[in-house]
């Protein structure tokens, strides 16, 4: 594993610290929905803050094209308010209408040791998608050091995610430091048997994952409608399943090269089929080989997902990302919950080391109420996906070169 230098490095007090979250959360009615990446982002504002550091928080918000009131940041200042003060640490949480500039300079200069100020989203300046040096260099004379521990935006090469590492002293933060650890454990030094669980519509969106992950696992399942393309490319018929038929060439070289490296692509053998996903109630479970010509293929059978289950008292690692079924429309959902039920199972009873990641899979996990059951649930979507790919993340780079 790459090293870095992290917070246990480094002496905040009466610092001020560029502190990048990713604080991209869900937003209605103009609060916020959904805390959980607030809340698992708490440990290096409380740690910083705690140790007399002046803490100026870093983060984007959605993709605004430009400044946009309804992409602001400052609902989410109260919400970690909020959450602060659950975790222990009672003072406000300042805001600045904007992330640089004499708003910023203005709120930077009225910190005192162990405040926290959080800045309006980075995306409504240009240049930090860009990371242009002009903006890069403005967010830096606002701190003195800059702790990354945004994981789930790292995949960016953006200003204050990679590049403000040109400018000041770079830490990776409590949370970085976490998911680089768990996600390490399972692809770096992982036990074997290791076993990918991957679903998602598109192979396409997913080439570079399963071409990455099936040198490296001994076990590949392939679940939601990507797993169509597969029992396509096995010369199943699917009916009107969804698929993508252009790219059964590369499902038959991805099978391939599990079976010459001795492992499994695991496949369900029946499956649940409805006329469309509206149409739960005339859902049936048939075999693979007996699927109708007018029906769509929308989750594991029952067989199959019971074998999969099973399968778990096989493995050591499970790295699972995305739903084994079209999991957001009952009774579609089935499959997916039952499996990570039996992930939590085996990880509580201390037999697998599961981590799970993907705006989806968290959802499932959730709906199946056994999100902390697992060994570690990645807060990223994308940045997640470009790991199982097994890409350098540029806001990992930025960490490891100063660490140098
Ligand atoms: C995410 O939610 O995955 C991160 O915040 C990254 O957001 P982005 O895809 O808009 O860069």
């Amino acid at each position: 594993m790459q090293s870095f230098r992290g917070l246990d490095d480094l002496d905040p007090g009466g610092k001020r610290i560029l502190l990048r979250l990713d604080l991209n959360v869900p937003l209605k009615d103009g609060q916020v929905s959904d805390d959980s990446r607030i809340r698992r982002s708490l440990a290096s504002v409380l740690d910083l803050a705690r140790r007399g550091g002046r803490v100026i928080i870093l983060s984007h918000l959605g993709r605004p094209a430009g400044a946009d009131p309804a992409l602001s940041l400052r609902p989410v200042a109260t919400a970690l308010e909020r959450c602060l003060r659950a975790a222990g640490y009672d003072r406000p949480v300042a805001f600045a209408a904007d992330c640089i500039g004499a708003a910023a300079q203005a709120a930077v200069a009225a910190l005192g040791d162990g405040d926290v100020l959080l800045l309006e989203n980075l995306r409504f300046h240009k240049g930090e998608e860009a990371n242009a040096t002009d903006f890069t260099a403005a967010l830096a004379r606002l701190g003195e050091i800059w702790v990354m521990d945004a994981f789930s935006a790292a995949h960016r090469a953006h200003g204050s995610t990679a590049g403000l590492a040109a400018y000041l002293p770079a830490f990776a933060g409590r949370l970085m430091a976490e998911e680089l650890a768990a996600l390490n454990r399972v692809l770096a030094t992982p036990e074997r048997p290791l076993a990918a669980v991957i679903g998602g519509a598109k192979v396409s969106s997913k080439i570079d994952v399963l071409r990455y992950l099936v040198e490296r696992v001994q076990v590949l399942v392939i679940g939601g409608a990507m797993a169509n393309t597969f029992l396509l490319a096995r010369g199943h018929a699917i009916g009107r399943s969804l698929a993508e038929p252009d790219l059964v060439d590369v499902a038959r070289d991805i099978e391939r090269r599990a079976r010459e490296g001795g492992g499994d692509l695991l496949l369900p053998d029946d499956v649940v089929v409805a006329p469309g996903l509206d149409r739960g109630n005339a859902a049936a479970t048939v075999k693979i080989d007996q699927v109708p010509a007018a029906a769509m293929i929308l989750d594991f059978g029952v067989a199959s997902a019971a074998r999969l289950c099973a399968s778990l008292a096989d493995w050591r690692t499970l790295v699972w990302n995305g739903p084994l079924g079209a999991f957001e429309h009952r009774p579609f959902d089935q499959a997916t919950l039952a499996f990570a039920r039996a992930v939590a199972q085996r990880t509580r009873d201390g037999a697998l080391v599961s981590v799970a990641g993907g705006g989806d899979t968290v959802a499932a996990l959730n709906a199946a109420g056994v999100s902390a059951d697992l060994s570690y649930v990645s807060t990223a979507g994308g940045a997640f996906l470009e790991w199982l790919e097994g890409r350098t993340l540029p806001g990992v780079a930025a960490l490891a070169a100063a660490a140098r």
